[in-house]
């Protein structure tokens, strides 16, 4: 095909990228066509799905939930844990038995799966039916792939570590809530993870970039914002004549965006001037997911989490002290190799001692080239299993407790749509990351409302508009 000219895309390097195809070239080519986007795993990649369906959007397909209907199918995968295969696998069945009928459907593969090595090859040897693979740092060459489709698979998955790209167009999910990514990639190389292998080092963007961003959501009429990272407190740490993190959550409560979050943060990381900040502005969501992974030391080194048990606790408490109302959820491991019923006991401890809001809770899954992975795990997967139903029983009455304290209280909610459940209600989320059901509020979509809280289960909350 010969191609006109194309537009060019900025990248932090201020190099300029090739290949990029910005919408007017290539609206029309695949129009009247439809793309089904599978996003599995983390809000990274959700936000990273919101990229891909504006670029395909540029190209003329346009958005279907229904498989069959699809002309292109692209999932989005995810690599923290081992079933994630197994679902993706399970998922590509159906496409497969789909291109059988329709012999022109594009299947592609992106995100973090197809930055590990043998799922390419084995892609390359035994899934011929997949047209494209890309990686997480080659998003931006969507639209060359699929209009350079040819017979043989298209696969760009290369790293290109240090660019950072600018004036990315998304396709947001909500017109009331936006992602806004503050930084790339993991330095932390937790020895279990392997997000610093298919996601790569950190690259923070210039805070500059950032508040233009949250600025034109401010404009645009949104209302929140949700910094994203893996390890969003270690923000530029890697730059030079960059401010850090809790300089750049004040900057950005100076946007007088209404509401701020941030995930993820490390403890480690965490500052005694970011609680300060956090506490100082309205604007800033009293609500912190801190992973605590073990809560044995012994284990939290052998996990290179950089924190002690104590040290943990001790942060904790400084978090709750210093920000009035704050809730703080976590993310817990069970079962890393060779992890003993004390050590187990240890994280129970600290659970009892936190009375975290909630908890993600998982079996610590093996993955091919992390440390952690060769170390000979003789704890049978019975054991595991048991403890994670006893933590999450555990955690769950946590819950309760803490949405518990809500009964009678009325909070300021941002309705965001109609309740899944019931179309009679709305639905929405406290400052404290609450959700909640409310009734009387159909016409308050998009707006902060004080509802009264009437019921509490351990994962939601139901209120009342009064
Ligand atoms: N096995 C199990 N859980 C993992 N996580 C990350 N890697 C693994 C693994 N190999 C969990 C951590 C992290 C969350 C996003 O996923 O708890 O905080
Ligand atoms: Fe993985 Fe640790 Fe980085 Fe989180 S901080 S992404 S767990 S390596």
């Amino acid at each position: 095909m010969n191609l006109p000219d194309l537009k060019k895309a900025r990248i932090r390097t201020d190099k300029e990228v090739e290949y990029v195809y910005l919408d007017e070239h290539y609206q029309k080519l695949f129009a009247g066509q439809k793309y089904f986007l599978k996003t599995y795993g983390c809000q990274m990649n959700v936000h990273d799905s919101e990229e891909i369906a504006a670029r395909l959007e540029s190209l003329g397909f346009s958005k279907t939930d229904v498989l069959e209907e699809a002309d292109i199918v692209i999932l989005n995968t995810c690599a923290i844990r081992e079933n994630a295969h197994d679902k993706l696998y399970g998922f590509l069945g159906r496409c497969k038995h789909l291109k059988k009928e329709k012999k022109d459907l594009i299947i592609g593969i992106c995100g973090c799966m197809a930055q590990e090595e043998n799922v390419v090859k084995e892609i390359m040897n035994k899934h011929q039916y997949i047209d494209i693979v890309f990686g997480t740092h080659n998003i931006y060459k969507l639209q060359d792939l699929i209009i350079n489709k040819k017979e043989k698979q298209n696969i760009e998955v290369y790293s290109c570590e240090g660019d950072v790209y600018e004036n990315i167009s998304y396709k947001r999910d909500s017109k009331i809530k936006a992602w806004v990514n503050i930084q790339y990639g993991c330095d932390k190389f937790c020895t279990y993870c392997i997000v610093p292998y298919t996601r790569g080092k950190q690259r923070s963007r210039k805070s500059k970039e950032i508040i233009k961003e949250v600025e034109d959501l401010v404009k645009n009429g949104y209302k929140e914002v949700t910094l994203l990272g893996q390890n969003v407190n270690a923000y530029g740490k890697e730059l030079k004549d960059e401010i850090n993190f809790a300089n750049l959550l004040e900057k950005v409560a100076n946007t007088g965006i209404e509401r701020i979050r941030f995930v993820t943060s490390h403890p480690w990381d965490f500052t005694d001037e970011m609680i300060e900040i956090i506490a100082k502005y309205d604007n800033i969501m009293p609500y912190i997911h801190l992973p605590l992974q073990s809560g044995s030391s012994r284990i939290l080194k052998l996990m290179g989490r950089r924190y002690t048990k104590e040290e943990y606790l001790t942060l904790y408490h400084k978090i709750k002290e210093t920000i009035p109302n704050v809730a703080i959820t976590t993310d817990i491991i069970v079962g890393f190799p060779n992890e003993t019923e004390e050590d187990f006991k240890e994280t129970l401890e600290v659970v009892n001692a936190c009375q975290f809001d909630s908890a993600f809770t998982f079996i610590y899954s093996p993955r091919e080239g992390t440390p952690a992975a060769k170390i000979d795990d003789k704890i049978p997967m019975a054991v595991k299993e048991e403890r994670l139903h006893k933590l999450n029983e555990l955690i769950n009455s946590y819950s309760l407790k803490a949405n518990q304290k809500y009964l009678d209280k009325t909070v300021k909610v941002l309705i965001e749509g109609v309740s899944e459940k019931d179309s009679t209600k709305v639905f929405g989320y406290t400052e404290t990351m609450k959700l909640v059901n409310v009734e009387n509020a159909s016409d308050k979509i998009g707006e902060i409302i004080d509802v009264k809280i009437t019921d509490a289960k351990s994962f939601s909350l139901d209120g009342i508009y009064q």
